[in-house]
């Protein structure tokens, strides 16, 4: 796989897919960590003499249609806020006008084409579509690590037309993800919880085969007792739930702190309760406060965990926390990422 590094910028029009799928109420941004994390990449390109950026991403699923309520404008607006520049907006970029704006992008200027889910060709994964996309691109970079488990155009297909390279977001995620999935330091441990037990099954299954201990939470913890689901010896679900099973209960949180205490290596992905109601956060403050007050190499991810990590001011006490839903999912259970082996495939 190449890497920004590997590539020269200078003089040519670079895509680079990103992934702003960001939370937005009536067009305000509610949360721009996704965007944020963008900025090193944008900034590296940029700083090569006479390149000149296409960004691409998703946002929400409009499912092949045009929904206003689905637009990047309010991206494009704080994306230029942060970046301090101008953001031009492509509202479409697979057509003549938007072949213009590309065709006349001048040197050193940015911009933002309307969300590609707005074709239906995008989440088929259509060839032609990619191609039609690239072709006035001198280089294609993929720094949407969180959307490269999906096997869509602007992901798993351009790598096959356009000399392509990772970002440092995505170089990132591969670095530290791939360091859980080889912990490098013991005994290592995982916490998986949330309420998605067909995304999460693969993970503790594979993880269990990697790490010394994995504590189960959550909502897929109660559905696993409920199921009978077997697991290795080394998977480990709650003794008690508080009423209702919407949280670990107290034995178990005596428990959960103790082992996570003695671990040098922690992954955490996933709330042990319905820590959005003050009645179930329990399970979940034990076990926040017992990861960041332990001495270990930490590493967390997932929708809520990284909202929970965030509502606590908690970033800075793990040494990353990845961008990705699905995505790390994905990695963590070993499975190959359409965009990722796209990378490692391109031309
Ligand atoms: C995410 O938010 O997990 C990614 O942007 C992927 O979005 P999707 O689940 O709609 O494909
Ligand atoms: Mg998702």
């Amino acid at each position: 796989m190449k890497y920004l590094r590997d590539i020269d910028f200078k003089n040519k029009r670079v895509l680079v897919r990103v992934d702003y799928n960001v939370p937005i109420k009536n067009g305000i941004i509610q949360y721009d960590w996704r965007i944020e994390l963008t900025l090193p990449t944008i900034e590296y390109i940029l700083k090569q003499s006479r390149s000149k950026i296409v960004l691409l991403s998703h946002l929400g699923r409009p499912d092949g249609k045009i929904m206003p309520e689905f637009s990047l404008k309010p991206v494009a607006e704080k994306l230029s806020k942060l970046l301090k520049k101008e953001i031009k907006f492509i509202s479409n970029i697979k057509s003549l006008e938007g072949d213009e704006m590309t065709r006349n992008l001048r040197d050193g200027e940015v911009a933002l084409a309307e969300n590609i889910r707005f074709h239906p060709e995008e989440e088929k994964n259509d060839e032609q579509f990619a191609v039609e996309i690239c072709h006035h691109f001198g280089v294609f970079v993929n720094d949407a690590f969180s959307a490269s488990h999906r096997a869509h155009a602007t992901v798993a297909q351009i790598p096959r037309f356009k000399p392509s390279c990772a970002g440092l977001l995505m170089e990132k995620e591969i670095k530290e993800l791939s360091k859980a999935l080889n912990p490098p330091k013991r005994p290592a441990m995982a916490v998986i919880g949330g309420v998605k037990i067909e995304t999460k099954l693969p993970v503790i299954e594979n993880l269990a085969k990697i790490y010394d201990v994995v504590l189960v939470g959550g909502k897929i913890a109660v559905e696993a007792k409920e199921k009978n689901t077997s697991f290795p010896q080394n998977v480990v679900l709650p003794e008690d739930f508080t009423e209702g099973n919407f949280d670990i209960g107290p034995k178990t949180i005596e428990k959960y702190k103790m082992a996570i205490s003695a671990a040098s290596f922690i992954v955490w992905n996933g709330p042990m309760g319905k820590f959005e109601e003050k009645t179930y956060c329990k399970g979940t403050d034990a076990v926040y406060d017992a990861i960041t007050s332990a001495d270990a190499y930490k590493i967390a991810g997932g929708g809520e965990s990284v909202e929970y990590i965030d509502s606590k001011k908690g970033a800075r006490r793990f040494n990353f926390i990845s961008s990705g839903g699905g995505a790390m999912l994905k990695f963590l259970s070993g499975k190959k990422m359409p965009g990722i082996e796209a990378l490692e495939n391109s031309i």
